[in-house]
């Protein structure tokens, strides 16, 4: 296993996920983790990751020395690189010219971490992004390739396992930057490939064997991909022991409580226990028109669905949830302070205190790529696992104002003929999230010889890759006109279809 010392890049994430592509277990922490815990880690190699800051500003953060001294290979990248040179007695510059972008770098001297990266030139195209560089490597250092502004572009001391690279290889950019973490893990070292599907599904198994012993677990399903893996993967550690509540608000889209039931009652054979309480979430919506409010009502109505349905149950002593890595990663710039992505967990969270069981968190440790591949290995349609996002709330947050079954069933029609086209199309995959909106006006048209003054549907197509920027999709006209032309044909009650062509910021991928 590899540790990967966060200084707060924004890439530092990237790291942890290349060395797991790589097929090495990888886990990230803040760079300040204490000896002891680097040392109970046991690492096979140290990576230090980038950072936004210098070194020469006082109290800007280190690697702890025992890093260097436990005879394991480190790989320093970019801040990570710099530190390191200068806790071992090199010189690292302030930057007067800021290096960002694309550069080439020429190979001056091949070590195992450049080992195949070299083009027929001998140079290689990487990602620069750094103020400060490295002035004098310290002593034991050679440096093994450069670019015109950057005498040290990457260095190392073979003898004590030590690299440093000054661009970024865990971003697409750099082009064979896969192969050079590929080097660091397997060649340096010494890593085998066991970190995939298949070993982490048996793994997981045994571990979730000798947590749960013969005690029951309740789960709840939302038809997400977390849920649905958990799901899965309980169902072939604990078979029946597992029962799955599954709250249908009755905010879902077309069909996907039948779906839900379908794939994993019938197919999968999981005791899914369907929760219909559509009624009950559109009654206590009625009237409220605030987003936040709204959102406030679905979460704690589902809470009270959840706890009445796992009353019922006997004996549960376990709890699972469908918690991702992303989410419980500890990083250095969240410990800063900087702004920190906190996914709001809609499905279970504050139970009421009758209902105290035990976690079982099977997913804790991966990345949303490894849960999603483990899920096509566990049997799970591919068409499942690949799904746009749909928010906790649903189409709660989708019909703007107040909630009414009336506007839902108009919208759930809308949004499933936008999706049959954008899948028809190929856009589906080529858009990170699209769905239809309800528009509580009514617009003029006409219809034959006659009047119609119906509702209004809007469409957002977003391409984004974090989610917390986005540009509406370009999707091409022909298409588009295709689906709005569908959408007033086929729904009588929908007169005029538009298209949002707003990105984020400022506008977010929500109407609400
Ligand atoms: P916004 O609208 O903030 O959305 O640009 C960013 C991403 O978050 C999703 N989203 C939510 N997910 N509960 C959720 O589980 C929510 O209340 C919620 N609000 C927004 C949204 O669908 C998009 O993927």
């Amino acid at each position: 296993r590899i540790l990967i010392l966060d200084f707060g890049s924004q890439y530092s994430q990237l790291i942890a996920r290349r060395v797991r592509e790589a097929g090495v277990y990888s886990e990230m922490y803040a760079y300040d983790i204490s000896e002891e815990d680097i040392r109970n880690f046991n690492p096979k190699g140290i990576i230090l990751s980038g950072g936004p800051e210098s070194v020469h500003i006082e109290g800007s953060p280190r690697a702890p020395q025992v890093v260097f001294e436990l005879g394991v290979p480190v790989l320093g990248i970019c801040y990570g690189f710099q530190t390191m040179s200068e806790q071992l007695g090199g010189k690292v510059e302030a930057g007067v010219v800021h290096e960002f972008g694309y550069a080439k770098i020429d190979i001056t001297h091949q070590d195992k971490l450049l080992h195949g990266i070299a083009d027929e030139n001998n140079q290689s195209q990487v990602w620069m992004s750094h103020g400060d560089k490295v002035a004098r490597l310290p002593e034991g250092f050679v440096s093994t390739s450069s670019t015109p502004s950057c005498p040290f572009a990457s260095a190392s001391d073979e003898n004590r396992k030590l690299y440093g690279v000054q661009f970024h290889p865990e971003v697409t950019h750099t082009a064979k930057g896969v192969e050079l973490i590929a080097n660091f893990v397997h060649k340096i070292c010494g890593c085998g490939s066991e970190w995939n599907s298949d070993n982490i599904i048996e793994m997981r198994i045994a571990q979730l064997k000798q947590q749960i012993g013969d005690n029951k677990v309740l789960l709840g399903l939302s038809g997400g991909v977390d849920s649905s893996v958990v799901a899965a993967l309980l169902h072939r550690a604990i078979g029946d022991q597992l029962t799955c509540v599954f709250v249908d608000n009755g905010l879902l889209r077309l069909n996907e409580g039948d779906q839900v039931m379908q794939m994993f009652g019938e197919n999968m054979g999981i005791r899914v226990i369907r929760a219909d309480a559509e009624e009950r979430f559109l009654g206590a919506l009625a009237g409220v028109t605030d987003p936040e409010a709204k959102r406030k009502i679905i979460g704690r109505e589902f809470i009270e669905v959840f706890s009445e349905e796992a009353r019922k149950l006997d004996g549960v002593k376990f709890l699972a949830q469908g918690t991702i890595y992303p989410d419980v990663i500890e990083s250095a710039a969240s410990k800063q302070g900087k702004a920190h992505v906190i996914k709001s967990h809609h499905n279970v969270g504050g139970l009421p205190d009758d209902l105290a069981f035990e976690l079982v968190e099977p997913l804790r440790d991966l990345f949303k790529d490894e849960v999603r591949k483990l899920g096509v290995a566990l049997g799970i349609p591919a068409h499942m696992i690949y799904r746009h996002p749909f928010p906790g709330p649903g189409l709660g947050v989708r019909i703007l104002g107040e909630v009414k079954k009336e506007y839902a069933d108009i919208l759930r029609v809308a949004d499933d003929i936008f999706m049959q086209e954008l899948r028809a199309s190929g856009w589906y995959d080529k858009t990170a999230q699209a769905f239809a909106v309800f528009q509580p006006v009514k617009s003029v048209g006409v219809v034959g010889d006659g009047r119609r003054y119906a509702w209004v549907i809007a469409l957002r197509a977003v391409e984004t890759v974090d989610f917390m920027t986005a540009r509406f999709a370009h999707l091409p006209y022909e298409l588009v006109d295709k689906i709005s032309t569908r959408i007033m044909n086929e729904i009588r009650d929908v007169s005029r279809v538009v298209y949002d062509v707003s990105s984020k910021p400022p506008a977010t991928i929500e109407w609400e």
